[in-house]
């Protein structure tokens, strides 16, 4: 019998996988990669009986192995490039946002992050000669500041094209949203995406973008007092990994939002760096840093990125959507 549920785990009954759940293990991939330690305090187990859990998801779990590089570099030669609308924002990245990779924007409170998420929801519907990844988008809000009004204006805002017209409804019927509750919820909601891209995978629009807008306010907010670091950064830390192989399964690009720390405080450290600290940084493929200028406008800084220099860029944030 095939293992789906936690409760097909061996040594997981009903009341223990209420407690794993719980505790933010909702899935075996998550118990797969747990610690005994860890597993076995959340859910009153012995070190041992953890121990043969975590075994039995691990075998039960397609939580991937070694692969060849020749298998790598034939997944590589599919990666796409989604355009921001931007020419110069593009070009700091190489071309546009790379799909299987999880692309981080942080930056203060209005510094564009969610605006250019609701740019790239429209892009990556557009056919490849226009930037665009021909697929349906993803966006898991925890802020609620999605809007489909401004999705709206910015179809309004594409280049006109002589042989079709764009339709704000039809852009709007590809773009999946959920509002995320709280940590574990939107930790389910990532799980719950990879069922939808499942599901749209043969479509004329399979999913070929996430969005986590933002990826950290919710554990921000939950894990307070300095006890709790560790808790968060390895909750948080399984968030991501989770994201990066839907990235990966799906040839998707993962682009989540961050602020910056808005006051100096001595738990979450420098106040000029993203939150979620070296985790996030870790696992970012490409990270961008936007800042206010006048007006419109707005600075990109591309910051460690993998194969690219680093170097800033100019772009606007304007009624009809991203611009130069
Ligand atoms: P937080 O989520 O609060 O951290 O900020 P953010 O980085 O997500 O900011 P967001 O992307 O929401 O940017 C908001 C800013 O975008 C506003 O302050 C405006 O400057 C600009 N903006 C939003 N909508 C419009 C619009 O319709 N027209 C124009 N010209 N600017 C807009
Ligand atoms: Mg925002």
């Amino acid at each position: 019998m095939p293992i789906k549920l936690l409760e097909d785990l061996p040594g997981v009954g009903p009341a223990t996988a209420e407690k794993l759940r719980e505790a933010g293990f909702n899935s075996i991939e998550a118990i797969a990669v747990a610690s005994p330690g860890e597993l076995g305090a959340c859910a009153d187990v012995g070190e041992t009986t953890a121990s043969k859990i975590i075994a039995a998801a691990r075998e039960a779990a397609d939580i991937g192995g070694f692969e060849t590089g020749d298998i790598v570099l034939e997944r590589r030669k599919h990666v796409g490039k989604l355009t921001t609308s931007s020419k110069s924002l593009d070009d700091l990245l190489g071309g546009g946002m790379e799909t299987q990779s999880i692309v981080e924007l942080y930056g203060e409170f209005g510094s564009g992050k969610t605006q250019v998420a609701h740019q790239i929801a429209v892009n990556v519907q557009l056919p490849q000669e226009m930037g665009g990844l021909n697929g349906s988008a993803i966006i898991i809000d925890t802020e609620n500041t999605f809007r489909p009004e401004r999705i709206a204006q910015m179809v309004g805002g594409l280049p006109a094209s002589e042989d079709r017209t764009w339709e704000p409804e039809e852009f709007l019927k590809h773009i999946h949203v959920a509002r995320a509750y709280n940590s574990n919820h939107q930790m389910l909601l990532a799980e719950n995406a990879l069922d939808l891209a499942e599901k749209l995978k043969d479509s004329d629009k399979p999913v070929r973008l996430l969005i986590v807008d933002s990826v950290t306010a919710h554990f921000r907010a939950e894990y307070v007092g300095r006890g709790t670091l560790a808790d968060r950064q390895q909750k948080l830390n399984k968030h991501l990994h989770a994201l990066m192989r839907f990235g990966d399964l799906n040839n998707a690009l993962i682009m989540v939002t961050n602020q910056v720390m808005a006051k100096p405080d001595t738990f979450f450290g420098d106040p000029t760096k993203p939150v979620g600290g070296h985790v996030l940084g870790h696992t970012a493929t490409f990270r961008m840093y936007l800042r206010k200028s006048k007006g419109e406008k707005r600075i990109a800084r591309l910051v460690d990125s993998p194969n690219l220099p680093d170097g800033e860029a100019v772009f606007s944030v304007t009624t009809p959507g991203i611009k130069d």
